[in-house]
């Protein structure tokens, strides 16, 4: 399952991965928000980082204005590696050499098109492992 959150800057964007899933046939749990009225980034960023985190959901993606936001409060939880990318090659490099588990992407930054291919290369993309391994395991020390 791929756990799911924005704020009101990414409600937009993240209906347009939800009908792409959709269209997969991926399965998804969407923690919100649900409107695009104001709200606070770091309250959807921490239950996505917990159903991650907890093995709950396999992997999540979060959007907001930059993106920033997100990744900087995903990052808070142990256990996750939330990579914010804005090109195809980071999305793909994220995923085969930091098993990034976390993609957040910028609804003001990344236009629509580019945002559902760098989501599909991280979801499609496998972690290489091998040495890269070693390098994760370092990250939480
Ligand atoms: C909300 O205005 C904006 O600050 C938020 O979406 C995000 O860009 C924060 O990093």
């Amino acid at each position: 399952m791929i756990a799911l959150g924005c704020d009101h800057g990414g409600y937009n964007l993240l209906g347009e991965i939800k009908a792409m899933l959709d269209e997969s046939c991926v399965a998804y749990k969407d923690f919100g928000t649900f409107s695009e009225e104001s709200c606070d980034y770091p309250d959807y960023a921490k239950l996505v980082a917990g159903s991650v985190a907890s093995g709950e959901s396999e992997r999540g993606i979060l959007v907001c204005g930059t993106g920033i936001g997100m990744s900087i409060a995903a990052n808070k939880t142990r256990g996750i590696r939330a990579a914010l990318c804005g090109d195809c090659f980071s999305a793909e490099m994220t995923r085969r050499h930091n098993d990034a588990n976390i993609l957040c992407l910028g609804a003001r930054v990344t236009g629509a098109g580019l945002a559902l291919k760098i989501a599909q290369i991280f979801l499609e993309t496998p972690f290489d492992g091998g040495r890269h391994a070693r390098r994760v395991e370092k990250i939480e020390g």
